[in-house]
């Protein structure tokens, strides 16, 4: 079984084939950074232009070095939602266009629960796993128990992750794409140099906040005189500690609720582009040994922003005997507990996006 899956929800142009051997037979992603750049942030209408101008290009380099034609695919899935709905729409009237031309199935993929089984690609994990969801967008714990079978036990009460590192690296000057920028600014910080709160930590459940740790990342800049690189990165790396602590205390409470749940102690996967970062990684991993577990994390290009994942999503979903029609709307809105496993799912209406 192939398919081609498609990304396009935020500022990433992404085509890729896999099949059901778990191979990725063709991956490819083009980053959007330098069309953003100049404005310190994803800037959605020139990210569905971009789309637009860059993805059928993408798509037929793709497939040349897959060295496949249309008709040997089985599906053609698209990141459906949530995201930028400009971009989104992309990549959805795309997949449907090849779909209804190649007279295949059109699959419309949740991009979260995309980054949710990217690990069964990468890892071959099985159901049932603890899933802490990180990225620019979205920052939540669940329990995951099939395709389109999530139980939230928490996530984010104001900013996600990704968020924070963003806006905080942005405060700091670290440059942009903000996440990565911070990561590297931090290994050369003094991580107990200031003290920054950690929003949430100690209380009970499993929900995440963040916005109170940027706003001292501000406070912390503001008091001193002239900021220099190194007071810049003793607090990236400040605030690199905080946002670590502030992961592995909520995983902690998820932890214990999952074994509680599920009669078994994990394992414990992260995903999303913030599974990216290194430092947050080791802690994670050294949490999940404490509590008889394992960290599985999946490689690098497979935590941003990618079309493999969707392929997967698609895969799995098609596998199981499910695709969407061809009317299946585009949404911007689309949490992943409202999502259904193959076979139960109503067609989601677009007015309660
Ligand atoms: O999953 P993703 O590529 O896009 C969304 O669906 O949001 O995640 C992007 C987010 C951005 O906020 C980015 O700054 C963050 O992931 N990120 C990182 C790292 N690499 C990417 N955050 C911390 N450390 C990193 N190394
Ligand atoms: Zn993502």
């Amino acid at each position: 079984m192939l398919v081609l899956g498609i990304e396009t929800s935020c500022d990433e142009t992404a085509a890729a084939v896999v099949r059901d051997d778990r191979t990725i037979v063709a991956h490819k992603v083009l980053s959007q950074i330098t069309e953003h750049r100049e404005f310190g942030g994803v800037v959605p209408e020139i990210a569905a232009r971009s789309h637009l101008e860059h993805l059928d290009r993408l798509i037929a380099a793709t497939m040349e070095e897959a060295g496949l034609s249309f008709g040997q695919l089985d599906g053609v899935a698209a990141t459906s939602g949530p995201g930028l709905i400009g971009g989104v729409l992309v990549g959805v009237m795309t997949a449907k266009a090849l779909a209804a031309v190649h007279d295949l199935p059109f699959l419309a993929v949740n991009h979260l629960e995309g980054h949710a089984l990217t690990v069964r690609l990468s890892d071959n994990v099985s159901f049932p796993y603890l899933l802490l969801l990180v990225s620019g967008g979205h920052c939540q714990l669940l329990a995951v128990d099939g395709v389109g079978r999530y139980q939230r036990y928490g996530g984010t009460v104001d900013d996600a992750a990704g968020e924070a590192f963003d806006k905080s690296a942005k405060l700091l000057d670290l440059g942009y794409p903000g996440g990565p920028a911070l990561e590297q600014a931090a290994k050369q910080g003094d991580a107990g140099r200031f003290a920054l709160p950690r929003p949430m930590k100690g209380r009970p459940g499993c929900d995440f906040s963040f916005s109170g740790l940027k706003t001292a990342v501000r406070q912390a800049l503001s008091e001193l005189e002239a900021p220099s690189l190194q007071d810049r990165r003793d607090l990236a790396a400040s605030f690199q500690a905080a946002v670590a602590d502030i992961l592995e205390d909520r995983c902690r409470n998820a932890l214990a609720r999952f074994r509680a749940e599920r009669g078994q102690p994990g394992p414990l996967v992260v995903a999303g582009g913030v599974a990216a970062n290194a430092a947050l990684r080791a802690r994670l991993d050294r949490l999940a040994g404490e509590v008889d577990t394992r960290l599985v994390a999946p490689p690098l290009k497979l935590c941003t922003d990618n079309a493999a994942m969707i392929a997967w999503a698609g895969l799995e979903r098609l596998r199981l005997g499910d695709s969407a029609p061809l009317d299946f709307p585009a949404r911007p809105r689309w949490p992943l507990a409202e999502l259904q496993p193959p076979g139960a799912r109503p067609v989601p209406e677009p007015q309660d996006a």
